[in-house]
């Protein structure tokens, strides 16, 4: 009996240290940016092997999205899959799946890993150019990765590492200037997309029509359906109604992937017409679905209606071709939830109206500047000001028109909010528009639900995907970057821009604690031992940036005053002797 408890122990001991493990890991591979980019001047070459490694793990497909399907396979394979599978496993994902629940898969995950850093340290400190030579024939007698196709993936490293050496921003501006003609190239990161590179060229956008493109769609059905998971392992049931926000820069970036992801929440694909443009919808059968149509509200930005027309009408249409279904609506929510309202007396128009934006020729929700202004007292406020600004109807005959009974339907029933992060350059506190739009929805929803939201965000920066929850996420970047050495020093070798950086994520933190009670408190108390309660470290921000360190000092104790951190007496009392101190020199009483 006692061996076997002490058996049961020593498993959940291992379990626990795997799990830690894990989250270790997680916060030791995840690129940050370390310093902020200056125009006219090429990246440090130190960032450049982590930079590398993330990009040589991710499949390359044809080089033209829409050109073929996504099924005729990567023509640049994962270096990542290709050591996996030398190695004799059946994949890098299994690797990555087993390495959260066995210790041998641990073990196995971090080998590949380490060949990776080896081969990409070997790529880049071999000389004249025989880098990729050294590489693959290193990778081929470690792990028998047949050498052309390790070669086609280091020869994309070899064209990124040149194309990042050079950097020709200002050329192209004083070209600009002078009225001359400017290279275009397509936006997005260079991670997701390396044909980004050169930098310096005329940023074009998409063809909406070809939106979402077959790898977006095919990411996308991954992705929705961990969201999915996600929430049936922590509720024990699907969401009836959830509410997802969809960015313009974000889906020119991924080709369409958060658009995707709603069609696939709904069960349904795009269908191209003879053109190859998605101009319609495919329903997939609920036996391939495997679970119900999920109700999806979508709050779309000013710059996503701007861009994406036909994408509205397309979204708009899945709708409604969903409700239309002949199907029982215990597996079809969106059907189940226009019935409710047809029978209550609505109008079927009005009753399938989910796709939100601002009225037409307005942008954002302005939650940020409420918040950044502290000009709100509860948080109904800021998710008022959410519909007010987000409450038009687009689609079929919508005409944007101003719809805020339906969104506040809408709202009432959503379970779950969602927002799809695709860069690791920008994230929930590097800027006020996360918490904006996901943090406002989620306010609006509160209360007009009666229950706060489950709200989830997915991470697609890395070659596979994971969701996590919004606490999950603001402690991951808080300890990735607001309270990462590598990333605050980064930040103030830019001087006063660094500091701005600095107090900017303290107040895109409590942007969230303002929005959605999604700030432990640990955080606030090492945002202040960290900043302010360290002398030296002060003096230091108080020498770069007077205005940026009395903003985050004040900010701090806005956070303590509303409640929302529970700091002791202590603390608050240096915090109010640091802002006084701080103000009688901005008034110039002292020196
Ligand atoms: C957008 O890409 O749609 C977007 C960008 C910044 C803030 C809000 C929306
Ligand atoms: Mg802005």
């Amino acid at each position: 009996m006692t061996s076997l408890k002490n058996k049961a122990r020593q498993d959940e001991r291992d379990a626990r240290v795997l799990k830690l493990y894990e989250q270790v890991l997680e916060i030791e591979q995840r690129l940050i940016p370390t310093g902020l980019h200056v125009f006219g001047q090429a990246p440090e070459s130190g960032e450049l092997q982590a930079l590398l490694e993330v990009v040589a793990s991710f499949d390359r497909f044809d080089p033209d999205p829409h050109a073929g399907a996504a099924d005729s396979g990567p023509t640049v394979r994962a270096l990542t899959g290709l050591i996996a599978r030398g190695l004799g496993f059946e994949s890098y994902q299994t690797l990555i799946e087993r390495s959260g629940v066995s210790e041998s898969g641990a073990v196995d995950r971090q080998h590949v890993e380490s060949l990776l850093g080896r081969a990409i340290e070997l790529f880049l400190s071999t000389p004249d150019n025989h880098g990729a030579t050294a590489a693959s024939e290193f990778l081929f007698a470690q792990a028998a990765v047949p050498l052309n196709e390790s070669f086609a993936a280091f020869n994309l490293l070899n064209r990124i590492r040149a194309q990042l050496g050079k950097n020709s921003e200002l050329d192209a501006l004083a070209a600009a200037l002078r009225g001359e003609y400017i290279v275009p190239g397509p936006g997005a990161d260079i991670i997701q997309n390396p044909d980004v590179l050169p930098t310096g060229r005329n940023t074009h956008a998409v063809n909406p029509y070809l939106i979402p493109s077959p790898i977006a769609v095919q990411r996308a059905a991954g992705i929705a359906e961990a969201l999915l998971h996600r929430f049936l392992s922590d509720e024990g049931r699907y969401p009836e109604t959830m509410a997802m926000v969809l960015w313009g820069i974000d889906n020119i970036k991924t080709q369409g992937e958060a658009v995707a992801q709603a069609l696939h929440l709904l069960g349904v694909k795009p269908r191209r017409d003879s053109l190859n443009r998605a101009t319609g919808v495919e329903v997939i059968p609920l036996e391939f679905l495997g679970r119900p149509r999920i109700d999806v509200v979508m709050t779309v930005s000013g710059i996503f209606r701007d861009l994406f027309g036909s994408t509205m009408t397309l979204l708009d249409t899945a709708v409604r071709t969903v409700a239309e279904l002949n199907e029982p609506d215990d597996m079809n929510f969106v059907k189940r939830h226009v019935l409710e309202q047809v029978r209550g007396g609505t109008g079927l128009d009005d009753a399938t109206a989910r796709v939100f934006s601002n009225a037409a020729g307005n942008y954002g929700t302005n939650v940020n500047f409420m918040v950044l202004d502290s000009q709100w007292q509860t948080g109904s406020e800021l998710g008022d000001l959410f519909v007010t600004r987000k409450c038009f109807a687009y689609g079929r005959g919508r005409d944007a028109a101003q719809s805020r009974a339906m969104m506040e339907n809408c709202l009432s029933r959503v379970e779950l909010t969602y927002q799809n992060i695709d860069s690791s350059e920008i994230g929930v506190t590097d800027v006020d528009h996360y918490f904006e739009y996901l943090g406002g929805v989620s306010r609006a929803v509160e209360q007009r639900a009666g229950s706060r939201p489950s709200i989830y965000l997915s991470d697609s920066t890395n070659a596979y995907a994971r969701v996590r929850t919004l606490e999950e996420t603001i402690r991951l970047e808080t300890r990735t970057k607001t309270l990462n050495p590598k990333w605050y020093e980064g930040a103030l070798k830019h001087g006063f821009s660094g500091v701005a950086e600095i107090e900017h994520h303290v107040t895109n933190t409590f942007g969230w604690s303002a929005t959605a009670d999604a700030v432990d408190n640990w955080i606030y108390d090492e945002v202040a031992e960290t900043f302010v309660l360290d002398q030296a470290m002060l003096e230091r921000l108080k020498g770069l940036n007077l205005d940026s360190t009395r903003s985050m000092v004040g900010r701090l104790l806005e956070a303590a005053g509303r409640g929302i951190w529970d700091a002791d007496e202590k603390t608050l009392e240096r915090l109010r002797g640091a802002f006084e101190d701080i103000e009688d020199r901005i008034e110039g009483v002292v020196a």
